[in-house]
């Protein structure tokens, strides 16, 4: 099973690397022996898990770019396939979460932006890299028990998540001819800065929001629910991108602690 978990000789993209769990992954899967392909927007977060990959021995592309920008998205994808010549796992995992109140007082902007983060993003970015793709390859993408099963509030963050979902699954029925899996990963809480929704300059650590204990737990959620460290979201993606060809596709895998 241990060689069943190595990423050697693949090369993996991971969206939204700069930090939460999307950084994790990058650094996880760099341990695991995979080279990577990184992004987010801020330069000096994407520098920063890129000179710690390199430091681990692995290739590595970082690039600041912002995924709802379309040509910058592109080029992203060109230097990948230019560099790489192939890719073995895409990681759709940055996200937004700009509105958390009611429907009726949203701002349509920052409602729409959210779909082009969430929806557009792993649009663009899927469907640049999916013809680079080796067979055996993985797509996970990072959704939502609320793109599942939406509460109140947060509309634009559950309409993007549900959409995400249906091309999930969209996908998985038209790849499987390639052998390539593609499958939802829902992360439950997780301490990290959109999770803590934490204003610029202010985030705090993944293990300083832990340290909070049950209190960092959101109100509404069960009290056997648990706000997990980003790195045990890292180990469910590890073993989703390192499963043998012919793995499972369509699924939903969930480290949350309820019934969805
Ligand atoms: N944390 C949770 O409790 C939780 C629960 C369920 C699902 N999720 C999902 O898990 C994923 C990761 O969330 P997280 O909590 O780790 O968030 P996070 O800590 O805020 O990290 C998000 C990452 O995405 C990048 N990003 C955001 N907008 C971008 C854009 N327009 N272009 C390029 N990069 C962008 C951010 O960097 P820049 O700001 O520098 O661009 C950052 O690196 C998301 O899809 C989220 O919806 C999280």
């Amino acid at each position: 099973m241990k060689e069943a978990l190595s990423l050697a000789g693949k090369v993996a993209v991971v969206t939204g690397a700069g930090r939460g769990i999307g950084k994790s992954i990058a650094l996880t899967f760099a341990g695991a022996g995979a080279d990577l392909a990184i992004c987010a927007r801020s330069q000096e977060e994407i520098d920063q898990v890129g000179a710690a990959i390199t430091a681990l021995g692995r290739r590595v592309i970082a690039k600041a770019i912002d995924l709802t920008n379309t040509e910058l998205t592109r080029s992203f994808c060109e230097a990948v396939i230019h560099e790489f010549g192939a890719v073995d796992v895409i990681v759709n995992n940055a996200g937004a979460y700009l509105e958390r109140g009611a429907f009726a007082d949203s701002d349509p902007e920052l409602w729409w932006k959210t779909m082009e983060v969430n929806v557009r993003g792993p649009y663009l970015v899927t469907r640049h890299l999916v013809e680079a793709m080796r067979p055996g390859g993985k797509i996970i993408n990072l959704t939502s028990g609320k793109g599942f099963m939406a509460g109140a509030n947060s509309s634009a963050y559950h309409v993007s998540k549900a959409a995400l979902n249906m091309m999930t699954n969209a996908l998985a029925n038209e790849l499987w001819q390639r052998d390539i899996d593609v499958n939802h990963l829902i992360p439950g809480p997780t301490a990290t800065a959109t999770f803590d929704n934490a204003k610029p300059g202010e985030e705090r650590s993944p293990e300083e929001i832990l340290s909070t204990g049950a209190d960092a737990l959101p109100k509404g959620l069960p009290a056997w629910e648990r706000v997990k460290h980003p790195d045990e979201v890292a180990m469910m993606a590890l073993q989703m991108a390192a499963w043998p060809i012919g793995g499972p596709t369509g699924q939903i895998f969930s480290l949350a602690r309820r019934p969805m």
